[in-house]
């Protein structure tokens, strides 16, 4: 396929048009951002990083038979997309507390839970991405009772799929965030990106965090983190 159109422009990725129906073409930005927009930076070389993290973590989830929107690496920048509409919901699990969930409940950063916690978000700036109940979903209309436990039973596979894989690689499965998609025919799909940005990733031995949290608590560099990540996963090096 050729790059058509820019279609949007969001904080770490450009999605533009293809001339193949229904394929999108994503290039993944040098920039970081947290706190809902209220800090910014340019990191040379974390948009190849979390493209080539992200399409290996999406290439592992489809080996394990979880549909995702993933078509194929175009370069260490780009990727291949099935176009899908976006349901605005962030589906964050956790393993362990750490940022949000300790601010909410109280408990220390780094308690195991006994069970993975699967919390549904608005994706939403104006509101600041609230957290929301079952309820909210089905008054918001954003998706069914059904598609409400297709989400949670999805995002449990996903973490049993991922926790595994980082797990034979010496890294933490903290917590991450997953967004989905509706195809043409109504299916719902695996979207957006996996990576650090998304992620939270500990080393098992140390618990350094290797995440976007060194971004968010200024704890070091940040592309140092990422590259590990990519090492550990098997991924290329950029310097050789
Ligand atoms: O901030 P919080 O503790 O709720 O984040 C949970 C997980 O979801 C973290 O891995 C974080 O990186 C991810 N997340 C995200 N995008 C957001 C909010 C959280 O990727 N807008």
């Amino acid at each position: 396929p050729t790059k058509q159109q820019l279609l949007y422009e969001g904080k770490a990725k450009k999605i533009y048009a293809t001339d193949a129906p229904g394929v999108l073409w994503v290039e993944y930005k040098d920039s970081a951002t947290a706190f809902n927009g209220g800090k910014k930076a340019t990191i040379a070389g974390k948009g190849r990083l979390n493209n080539e993290i992200s399409s290996l973590l999406f290439l592992k989830l489809r080996e394990a038979g979880i549909a995702n929107h993933f078509l194929e690496k175009l370069s260490p920048t780009e990727q291949l997309v099935q176009q899908v509409t976006i349901i605005p919901l962030e589906v964050v699990v956790r393993n362990v507390v750490a940022g949000s969930l300790a601010k909410r409940i109280g408990l220390a950063e780094g308690t195991p839970l006994e069970a993975p916690l699967v919390e549904f978000y608005y994706k939403n700036d104006d509101l600041g991405d609230p957290l929301l109940v079952e309820d909210h979903i089905a008054i918001l209309k954003l998706a069914s009772r059904e598609e409400i436990d297709q989400l949670k039973r999805e995002a449990l596979k996903v973490n049993d799929v991922l926790g595994a894989h980082f797990a034979e690689r010496k890294v933490r499965l903290i917590d991450f965030k997953l967004e989905f998609g509706r195809t043409a025919d109504g299916a719902i799909v695996l979207a957006d990106e996996i990576s650090p940005d998304t992620c939270r990733l500990w080393d098992a031995d140390t618990n350094e965090k290797l995440d976007k949290d060194v971004f968010r608590r200024d704890l070091g560099s940040l592309t140092e983190a990422y590259e590990v990540i990519l090492q550990r996963l098997g991924g290329e090096s950029a310097c050789t």
